[in-house]
């Protein structure tokens, strides 16, 4: 069975006491959440976030990294700096660096295979816009997307990967994608990583849905047999709504 992986992409919100404020309210609440829970603050507040989260169920995730170890990348930060930070999870490609920072599928790849080197799992995100969604490629987009973020990882490396598919459409909007459709779309990206590795893979790989998921609808979305769990981005930006998620 895949144990479920709920985490919060805080995106470009809270400051560092914002931050210690959410996580310290946070904590008691999801003490007992039988899900694996992480959450991801901006760069400049991990380590304020990681002393408050020692000896808690809480993971430490990144919302981005370079490539390259270290270097003449200014404004970067690198996957030894987060690993050596207490970070575990890092969330590559997420629609908003493909659209405003212009991150291709290729540069995801290269993110996925440096990420994986240094132990930190990558939560990677792949969706399509409504344009794609309306020309009818959905399932093709995601399965190039997730065929390409996924080149040369190994199989056992790929078992341990968490995939969130998040139509762009439905991010930031109050629009969710259906739980039905989510799960159809979910089992063609099991389906394209069973072609690429095997079932066994397919069947270990974490997959979450996100894009506007909420107190409200996760209880659904988690019904749903492909959806392993949920990327939240708004609603983790307070601990009572980001609790109830992670307690569906
Ligand atoms: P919202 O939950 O705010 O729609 O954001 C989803 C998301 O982009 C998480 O990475």
């Amino acid at each position: 069975m895949r144990r479920p992986i709920i985490a919060g992409n805080w995106k470009m919100n809270k400051t560092e006491s914002e931050t210690i404020e959410l996580l310290t309210d946070l904590i008691p609440l999801v003490k007992d959440a039988d899900v694996d829970v992480v959450v991801c603050p901006s760069f400049i507040n991990l380590l304020a976030a990681k002393k408050v989260l020692e000896g808690t169920n809480v993971k430490l995730g990144a919302q981005n990294m370079h490539f390259e170890d270290q270097g003449a990348y200014t404004g970067e930060v690198s996957p030894v700096m987060l690993k050596t930070s207490g970070v575990e999870y890092v969330i590559l490609g997420h629609s908003e660096r493909r659209q405003y920072f212009k991150e291709t599928d290729k540069l995801v790849n290269t993110k996925v295979l440096a990420a994986i080197d240094h132990g930190l799992i990558p939560i990677i995100c792949v969706g399509e816009t409504l344009e794609q969604r309306e020309q009818g490629i959905t399932q093709e987009l995601v399965a190039l997307q997730t065929k390409v973020a996924l080149n040369d990882v190994s199989s056992e490396d790929a078992k341990k990967v968490v995939i969130a598919y998040e139509p762009v459409w439905a991010i930031g909007t109050g629009k969710t994608s259906s739980a039905e459709d989510a799960n159809d779309v979910i089992a063609a990206i099991r389906q394209t990583i069973a072609d690429v590795y095997n079932k066994e893979v397919a069947d270990a790989i974490r997959i979450q849905y996100g894009g506007s998921a909420n107190p409200g609808n996760i209880s659904e979305l988690m019904s749903m047999p492909q959806i392993d769990g949920g990327l939240i981005g708004g609603a983790s930006l307070t601990a009572e709504d980001f609790a109830k998620i992670v307690n569906f």
